[in-house]
């Protein structure tokens, strides 16, 4: 799937577009046959978390088809023009008459907006700031649209031919889904122009359709949830972000409690999850968010080399791997598909969580065959942990909630369960000491710096290595090696020992 996309996003941008639709056609022919492999259309349909390749193969598939469609190409073929006048609340016809030549860069890029676009850099200052502005509307009318259920309202296409075939082929005119999600008319289609201006909704002649970026916000898939979290967390949070560091000063939040967003939700003595916790719908929307937060873009498996793991977990231990902050078990769920068959055993592994979380995370996985023999023990890990001398204390995604000083004591209390072979696993991504200086694409150090800028509500941030070595240095602790994602993204593993001298092996 890597390789169709760098294909997809490396077309020919010249003037060669003869060439460009030779290219697109394999690809959408690859796409096709690998959808129809993996049979994750279904999968697709429910909005299966899990089916991260297949959604995004069928993300590109369709992104493919519509750019085909622009040239007049149909499922790989070059069709005739439709004079027919599109039906009410149904799409355009893709079947346009267009000569390939018609393709335009411009087009073959419409849906993937460059970081240049968005930071400013290509455009002249005064329109640089418009678009910021034009972003946050974006934001906005999605969050409406969200709050009045109007993508819910919207057809999802069921009738997914061969490779996808006739997917976006269903729609609803302004007047039905007017009257179905009880907003005027006039105020639907206005906000409304927002989100097809940007190619987030399909406009029919008198109606919309959804797109594959419209799907993601339907309220079943997880991805609606996390635009809610960080709709929250960045849009509303940050009103209150100048009276927070009157209040507090100009300075990093440092504790647990009074953190921009508590502050700004009016309880500044809760903790970040104290908050949401109080909220059973919020605390399971949140954990739905965090299921994408484990995709080929965040890796999970395949980041740290597990080879020292596996040999000491077959010589029978009784506890390998402790997942602090494990959430429902989704993450030791997948190392023990990816490494059950070499040795690691459920039993092995423990879940650490919030007393409620286990509660309900221990039910379900007794309905859950790989992980029904983990073990789900209540803990808060601002305190210590009652189980010593495991072999692998994990920690993912838990350290970028919490600032310098709360993640030091939280490993602190990690580091008293430790033997001396013992390690402490984080993983999370890790920023360059200055993006700006750093190789990565512009694109990639923007994402680095939002997900930072993002933690910031909740009192936490993302951390370069040089942060990770201070931290771990301020709880007894120190790297021994970091393991880069082999696939280039800035997520990573650090592993930390007990301090005593320093030999940190980094491997890419
Ligand atoms: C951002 S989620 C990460 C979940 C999981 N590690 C992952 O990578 O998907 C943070 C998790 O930490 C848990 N958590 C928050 N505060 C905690 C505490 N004081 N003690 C134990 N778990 C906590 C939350 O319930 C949540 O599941």
């Amino acid at each position: 799937m890597y390789a169709t996309q760098s294909a997809i996003r490396s077309v020919p941008k010249g003037n060669n577009a003869s060439n460009a639709i030779k290219s697109l056609i394999a690809i959408h022919q690859i796409t096709g046959q690998y959808l129809n492999k993996k049979n994750v259309q279904a999968d697709q349909r429910n909005h299966n978390p899990n089916s991260d390749h297949g959604f995004e193969a069928f993300s590109i598939l369709t992104e493919v088809k519509q750019l085909l469609a622009s040239s007049g190409v149909q499922d790989g073929v070059v069709t005739p023009p439709d004079p027919g006048a599109s039906l009410p609340g149904t799409p355009p016809s893709n079947k346009r008459n267009i000569s390939p030549l018609t393709l335009q860069p411009a087009a073959i890029h419409s849906s993937s907006r460059p970081a240049e676009e968005l930071s400013g850099s290509a455009r002249p200052p005064q329109e640089a700031i418009m678009g910021l502005f034009a972003q946050m509307s974006v934001a906005s009318a999605i969050n409406l649209f969200k709050h009045w259920g109007v993508f819910d309202a919207i057809p999802v296409p069921h009738e997914v031919g061969d490779a996808g075939a006739e997917i976006l082929a269903v729609g609803i005119s302004f007047a039905d889904l007017a009257k179905k999600v009880n907003v005027e008319e006039a105020l639907l289609i206005r906000i409304s122009n927002m989100l097809t201006s940007t190619s987030i909704l399909g406009r029919s002649r008198d109606g919309l359709y959804h797109t594959p970026t419209s799907l993601c916000l339907v309220s079943t898939h997880p991805m609606s949830a996390m635009f809610s979290l960080l709709h929250t967390n960045i849009v509303s949070v940050s009103a209150s972000l100048p009276s927070y560091f009157d209040t507090y000063g100009r300075r990093e939040p440092v504790g647990v409690n009074h953190v921009p967003i508590t502050f700004h939700e009016g309880k500044p003595e809760l903790k970040y999850f104290e908050l949401v916790n109080q909220d059973p719908k919020r605390m399971n929307e949140f954990m739905k968010a965090m299921s994408i937060t484990h995709s080929s873009r965040v890796p999970t498996t395949g980041v740290y080399d597990m080879s020292s793991v596996l040999s000491i977990a077959k010589t029978g231990r009784e506890t390998v791997w402790v997942d602090i902050g494990g959430g429902g078990g989704h993450i030791v769920k997948l190392f023990l598909k990816e490494y059950g068959h070499d040795g690691l055993k459920a039993s092995q592994c423990v879940v650490h969580e919030l007393e409620d979380v286990v509660e309900g995370a221990s039910k379900a996985a007794q309905e859950d065959d790989v992980i029904k023999d983990v073990r789900f023990l209540p803990l808060d890990f601002h305190r210590e942990s009652p189980i010593k001398g495991a072999l692998i204390y994990y920690l993912r995604h838990i350290m970028r909630d919490y600032s310098d000083q709360v993640c030091a004591n939280i490993l602190r209390n990690v580091a008293r369960s430790l033997c001396s072979e013992a390690r402490i696993l984080i993983s999370e991504q890790i920023t360059p000491d200055n993006p700006a200086m750093a190789s990565q694409p512009s694109s990639q150090q923007m994402y680095a710096a939002f997900k930072d800028f993002s933690m910031l509500p909740i009192g936490g941030k993302e951390r370069s290595l040089s942060q990770w070595r201070s931290v771990a240095a301020a709880a007894g602790l120190e790297i021994s090696r970091v393991h880069m994602d082999p696939k280039g993204t800035s997520h990573g593993v650090v592993e930390l020992k007990l301090a005593e001298t320093g030999d940190e092996k980094v491997s890419a």
